[in-house]
């Protein structure tokens, strides 16, 4: 339900490669919402600590690490740039070897707390599209609107690979198939906010549905949960 004199606030929930930012972006451009893209906050910790040479299972030093850092989101042509400590790490957080090792960060506890206090600061004037693996059932359980999407794991794995190819990363589609299943079970295993769908989210499997019917899907179910 919409809470009167705040504009709602959609969760995008889903495992990796399933086609959340794109879709989310293209959504919050057409309804006029802003888009909060969650994983680039934990692949900036991890560029912090894969340059600082951190053992990725001190969870104590990658907490302190978190605490001390600085993460701010700005917007150019509705395209999320990030900040870590005043340096745009937009590109770097993309790299392979972030996507090998966010998971590990990401499922720390004292981590996902910093995080997820920026993220619903970001989220307080409502009006927000967020996407991440807990956005419905922990960062805005109150969200209006939540959308659980995926898609099998050899789609989701082709679409990473062009994504990456379209940034001049070369990649083996066998390879990233088997990361992005480890990363799905570390997700989805972790102790805090794992990955799973909400209750009340809506599913949407996007195997076979193009990248606008999947867009207008979701159109429609903002309209409906959120009159517009
Ligand atoms: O969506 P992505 O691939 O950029 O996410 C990077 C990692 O961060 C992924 O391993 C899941 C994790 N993540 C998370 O734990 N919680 C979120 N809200 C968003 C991402």
């Amino acid at each position: 339900m919409q809470v009167t004199g705040r504009k709602p606030a959609v969760a995008i929930d889903g495992p990796a490669g399933a086609g959340k930012s794109t879709v989310a972006r293209q959504v919050s451009k057409d309804l006029g919402y802003i888009y909060i893209d969650t994983g680039a906050m934990y692949r900036a910790i991890t560029v912090k600590a894969l340059r600082l040479g951190y053992n990725l299972s001190d969870e104590a030093k990658l907490t302190e690490l978190a605490e001390n850092t600085e993460i701010k989101l700005a917007y150019k042509d509705h395209t999320q740039v990030i900040y870590m400590d005043g340096e745009d790490v937009s590109a770097e957080i993309r790299l392979p070897l972030v996507s090998q090792n966010v998971s590990l960060v990401a499922k720390v506890p004292g981590v996902r707390i910093e995080m997820v206090k920026i993220q619903r600061d970001l989220a307080i004037e409502g009006g927000v599209i967020m996407d991440g693996r807990d956005i419905g059932t922990y960062v805005l359980p109150n969200a209006e609107c939540k959308i659980f999407l995926t898609a099998s794991t050899s789609e989701r794995a082709k679409r990473r690979a062009k994504d990456l190819e379209a940034a001049g990363i070369e990649v083996d589609l066998i390879q990233l198939e088997k990361e992005i299943i480890t990363r799905d079970e570390i997700d989805s295993t972790r102790k805090m906010a794992p990955l799973i769908k909400a209750e009340d989210a809506i599913l949407i499997d996007s195997s076979n549905l193009s990248f606008d019917e999947v867009v207008e899907t979701i159109k429609e179910c903002i309209t409906q949960k959120c009159g517009g």
